[in-house]
């Protein structure tokens, strides 16, 4: 059928988004994107996730680019059908043997791992209990689940007990992050795993920002609480963060991994992580186990922002791992102050809502492994022009 273009005009679609857009710009919660330039912008950058700084390591770029030159720049289609390469299958080898687990799968991005993970593994009949303060991919795989989902305080072990032992469902999982994103702090994962035993659920732990940052040789939280080899914990991770690269996996028994490969859709119906990637990845592995200095190292780093944020006149989080944050409040004062900072040639990250509740913004700081005391010394003086206004 053609469309008559001189035909009688509706209501204008977009109008609803400008109208949106200016009260998003009014409530301080309008966001821009900034192109990167190549060879960086002269800043410091305490934005990123690059915890171990491998991201430019040429051990790292190196392999990326023969990885595409060998298999060429995209995986080709679905892991299942023509997107797995014997890379991905060495990074599954390696990303199990790192973590103690016995089998992992590999995902295009550790969002979509979170996706898989959670929808597969649950779904009606089960009971999702799932910290308030979760990663918004386990939020939204939550969603996605069509499981009844239970929303517990942050941190409230006994809470989820009562809602394990409450639920009308025959199966149940308890959903945490093992560091959480934005505050840094530590899920207690020996006390959820106690609990979640008791009433037969699977606990699944998503662990980005602790890969490469805690545990023995940041082998995660999951490794550093003894449970690496519990078979009722799934655990999630990224490849983008201390890894330098991009994608995600799940770590955990053999029936996980094969439950996922039949049933996760987020696996089947997506284009394989790229070779360049899995072969960043596999690199950055060998690194991290070759350089064991590097957690410890970012993990010193945070306790020496943490200490510079308080300094500055912000209330800072007790870092468990490399995200420091500094809580701020108003979204217009959060933004100003990053600006600040970058004036100051310091790049923080700034979270506002929805990515932290109301009156919740904060300037995020993330260590990374590779930092200096020139590089902290840039950053005390950057903080130190925020004391008036973090004080008035
Ligand atoms: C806790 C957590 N889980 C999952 C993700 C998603 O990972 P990716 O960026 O690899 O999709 C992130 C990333 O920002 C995260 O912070």
């Amino acid at each position: 059928m053609s469309i008559d273009p001189s035909g009688p005009i509706g209501a204008d679609p977009l109008e609803r988004f400008r109208v949106a857009a200016a009260e998003r710009e009014r409530a301080g919660l309008h966001r821009a994107l900034r192109a990167r330039p190549s060879g960086g912008d002269g800043l410091l950058d305490l934005a990123s996730n690059d915890y171990l700084g491998l991201t430019r390591d040429p051990r790292v770029t190196r392999a990326a680019a023969d990885a595409a030159l060998s298999w060429g720049a995209g995986a080709t289609g679905s892991r299942l059908v023509t997107g797995t390469t014997a890379l991905h299958t060495a990074l599954e080898e390696s990303l199990a043997d790192f973590t103690g687990a016995p089998a992992a799968l590999v995902f295009s991005s550790g969002y979509l791992a979170n996706l898989g993970a959670v929808a597969a593994l649950t779904g009606p009949g089960t009971t999702i209990v799932s910290d308030a303060a979760n990663h918004a991919s386990l939020v939204d795989a939550c969603r996605l689940s069509r499981a009844a989902v239970v929303v517990t305080p942050h941190l409230d072990v006994a809470a989820v007990d009562r809602a394990l032992s409450t639920r009308d469902t025959e199966h149940a999982a308890v959903v945490t992050d093992s560091v959480f994103s934005v505050d840094g702090d530590l899920a207690p994962l020996a006390a959820l795993h106690e609990v979640a035993r008791r009433h037969g659920a699977l606990l699944i732990v998503d662990e980005a920002h602790a890969l490469g940052v805690i545990g023995p040789d940041g082998r995660g939280a999951v490794h550093a609480a003894g449970l690496a080899g519990a078979p009722d914990i799934v655990r999630t991770t990224v490849l983008s963060k201390s890894l330098g690269s991009q994608g995600g996996v799940v770590v955990g028994a053999p029936e996980i991994r094969a439950a996922l490969i039949d049933t996760g859709r987020s696996f089947i119906f997506d284009t394989g992580l790229a070779p360049a990637a899995v072969g960043a990845a596999l690199a950055a592995l060998d690194v991290l186990r070759d350089e064991p200095w590097r957690p410890a190292r970012a993990r010193e780093n945070a306790v020496a922002l943490a200490g510079l944020v308080a300094g500055a006149g912000l209330v800072p989080n007790v870092p468990a791992a490399a995200v420091v944050s500094g809580l701020v409040g108003d979204p217009h004062a959060a933004v100003a102050a990053q600006a600040r900072c970058a004036s100051m040639g310091v790049r923080v990250g700034c979270f506002r809502p929805p990515s932290v509740p109301p009156g919740g913004s904060c300037l995020r700081l993330t260590a990374r492994a590779d930092l200096t005391a020139a590089d902290l010394s840039r950053v005390e003086n950057a903080l130190a022009s925020l004391a008036p206004a973090a004080a008035s």
